[in-house]
C-alpha cells in the first residue's frame, strides 16, 4: 500500500491506495482560515498536524491493514504559505498563506535588491505577493522579535514532514514557489539569498520529489498509528502533485483544477518563461522537468464564499438530505442560460495573480438586475471563475505549452456542469481522472517511485492513471460564451484605478 496526504487550504485529505491506485480508505479533516484584515489570510499549522494525525489514524482504522504494509508516504500541500519555527520547533506565528496579499511593498523591495530581470533569470519568476520570500521580509520588518527567534522556515507539507520524520526537508516543486530557488538548476539561489539577507541555514534541504527524505519516527508512529521507519518521499506542491495524479507528466499534457484556487497547468520538458511573469514556471515532480501554470486565487473559494454568506438555507437543506450543498447550487445554475441572463462576475475576492498580478483588485458582479435571483448569481460565479481560467489558458497557448485536451480536477472538476463550461470556454476537450484523489494519489505514486515499486514517475502514471472520455465543446454555447468572455476582459482594465483607490481608503 501507499499513503498520500494533501494539506489543502480547506482541509487535509489522507488517502490509502493499493499499488494499482485503487482507494482503500480516505479521510478529510477540515479547518478554518483566518482573515485578520482585508486581503490577509492565515492558518494555524497545528490545525494541519491535528488533521493529519486524525486522518491517518482513521484511514488505518477503516482499512484495517497492517501499518507495516505501507511501503511509502507522500505529502502534498498548499504552496507558498510561510511557517516559522523557533529552536524547539514551536510555531512562532500563524502561517501566512498563499492567497494573502499583504506583501506588495516587500515585493518591490525584492525587485530593488535583486533587480527584476536578474530575479527572473535566477528564479524563473518575478516577486509576487503570494510567494514566500515577500512574507519572510514582511515578518522581518513588522515582527522583528518573531524573526529573531526564527530558526526554521518551512512550507505547509514540509512542516508535516518534520512532524512525521524529524527532518527539515523540502523538494523542488514546492520550493520553486518560495521565490528563493534557482528554478533552472533546482537548488537554493545563493545570490538571491545574499541580496535579500536571508540566512540559508533557515531553509530546508532540497530533494527531487520522488526521493526519500526521511522515515517515520517512534513519536510520530505513536501519534498516528503508522509503522516506525516507513519512508517519506519529497512529495510535491499540490499542483505538481495533481499533475502526477492526473497523468500530466509528459510534454503536451495539461490539467485545470478548481479547488480553493484555480489553476491551468502544463508540463514542459524544457524551461519556458513568460517574460511578463503572468504565469509561474516551477520545477515539476518529474526530475529534470518543469511546468508552467496560471493561477486564479479565488476559484472554488468564490463559490464557497457565496455558499457561506448567501446560501445558509441551502446548506441546511443539503445537510438534512445528506447531500453536498454544491450539488443543489449547481442544479439551480443548470437551469439558467449561458451568460447568466447578462450577469458577469469577477472572481478577484483575494486579489488576482494571472493575468493581472494585482493584490488590490476585488470581486464584482456587473450587470445585476432586479430580475436576477441566486440562481443567476451562482451561475455567474461559475462562469466568472471559468473566464479567469481562460485568461490563464490563453497565456499558456501563447507560450506553446498547452494541449488539445485537458484533465479537470479539484472539487469544481467533479461537477459535469463546470466541466462542460470549461470545455466550452477554453475550447478544448475536458476529461476527468477516474480517481478523484488528485494530489493525494499523485504523492502516493511518488512514494511508490521512492520505494522502488515503479521505475519512474511517468511509468507510475502509465500503470495507474486512467481518464474518462473527454466532454467536447458545444459550438453554440462556446460562441455565446465567447461574447461574454470578450466583455469580461474589458472589466478589469475599466476598474483597475477604482480598485487601487479603494485599497487606499
Ligand atoms: C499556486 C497557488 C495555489 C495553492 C493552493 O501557485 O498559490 O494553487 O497551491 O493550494
Amino acid at each position: 500500500y501507499l499513503l498520500g496526504i494533501d494539506v489543502g487550504t480547506s482541509g487535509t485529505k489522507t488517502a490509502l491506495f493499493d499499488t494499482a491506485g485503487g482507494v482503500i480508505a480516505s479521510a478529510t479533516y477540515e479547518y478554518p482560515m483566518q482573515q485578520p484584515q482585508n486581503g490577509w489570510a492565515e492558518q494555524d499549522p497545528n490545525d494541519w498536524w491535528d488533521a493529519v494525525r486524525h486522518g491517518v489514524s482513521q484511514v488505518l482504522r477503516d482499512s484495517a491493514i497492517q501499518p507495516s504494509d505501507i511501503k511509502g508516504i507522500g505529502i502534498s500541500g498548499q504552496m507558498h504559505s510561510l511557517v516559522m519555527l523557533d529552536e524547539n520547533n514551536q510555531v512562532l506565528r500563524p502561517a501566512i498563506l498563499w492567497c494573502d496579499g499583504r506583501t506588495a511593498k516587500e515585493c518591490e523591495e525584492i525587485h530593488e535588491r535583486v533587480g527584476k530581470e536578474r530575479l527572473i533569470e535566477l528564479t524563473a519568476n518575478p516577486a509576487l505577493t503570494g510567494f514566500t520570500a515577500g512574507k519572510i521580509l514582511w515578518v522581518r520588518k513588522h515582527e522583528p522579535e518573531i524573526y529573531a527567534k526564527c530558526r526554521h522556515i518551512l512550507l505547509p507539507k514540509d512542516y508535516i514532514r518534520l512532524m512525521l520524520t524529524g527532518e527539515y526537508a523540502t523538494e523542488v516543486s514546492d520550493a520553486s514557489g518560495m521565490g528563493l530557488l534557482d528554478v533552472p538548476h533546482r537548488c537554493w539561489s545563493d545570490e538571491v539569498l545574499e541580496k535579500l539577507e536571508i540566512d540559508k541555514s533557515l531553509l530546508a534541504k532540497v530533494y527531487e520529489s520522488p526521493e526519500v527524505t526521511g522515515r517515520v519516527t517512534a513519536q510520530a508512529a505513536a501519534e498516528t498509528g503508522l509503522s516506525e521507519g516507513t519512508i517519506v518521499v519529497g512529495g510535491a506542491g499540490d499542483n505538481a502533485a495533481a499533475a502526477v495524479g492526473t497523468g500530466v507528466v509528459v510534454n503536451g499534457r495539461a490539467f485545470a483544477t478548481i479547488g480553493t484556487s484555480g489553476v491551468v497547468f502544463a508540463h514542459t520538458d524544457s524551461l519556458s518563461i513568460d517574460p511578463k511573469g503572468r504565469v509561474h514556471t516551477f520545477c515539476c515532480a518529474v526530475p529534470g522537468a518543469w511546468h508552467v501554470m496560471g493561477v486564479t486565487l479565488a476559484a472554488g473559494a468564490s463559490l464557497q464564499w457565496f455558499r457561506n454568506n448567501l446560501c445558509r438555507d441551502i446548506m441546511e437543506e443539503a445537510d438534512k438530505r445528506g447531500i453536498d450543498p454544491y450539488v443543489l447550487m449547481t442544479q439551480m445554475a443548470e437551469k439558467v442560460p449561458v451568460g447568466s441572463e447578462r450577469l458577469l462576475f469577477l472572481p478577484y475576492l483575494m486579489g488576482e495573480r494571472t493575468p493581472h498580478l494585482d493584490p488590490d483588485c476585488r470581486g464584482a458582479f456587473v450587470g445585476l438586475s432586479a430580475i436576477h435571483t441566486r440562481a443567476e448569481m451562482i451561475r455567474a460565479v461559475m462562469e466568472g471563475v471559468t473566464f479567469s481560467l481562460r485568461d490563464c489558458m490563453e497565456i499558456l497557448r501563447g507560450m506553446n505549452v498547452t494541449s488539445e485536451e485537458i484533465v479537470a480536477c479539484g472539487g469544481g472538476g467533479s461537477s459535469p456542469l463546470w466541466r462542460q463550461m470549461l470545455a466550452d470556454v477554453l475550447g478544448c476537450g475536458v476529461s476527468t481522472a477516474v480517481s478523484r484523489e488528485g494530489p493525494a494519489l499523485g504523492v502516493a505514486l511518488l512514494a511508490g517511485v521512492g520505494a522502488g515499486l515503479y521505475e519512474s514517475v511517468p511509468a507510475a502514471c502509465e500503470a495507474v492513471i486512467r481518464t474518462s472520455k473527454p466532454q467536447l465543446p458545444n459550438e453554440t454555447d462556446a460562441a455565446q460564451y465567447n461574447k461574454y468572455y470578450t466583455l469580461y476582459q474589458t472589466l478589469y482594465p475599466a476598474l483597475r484605478d477604482s480598485y487601487a483607490a479603494l485599497a487606499k481608503l
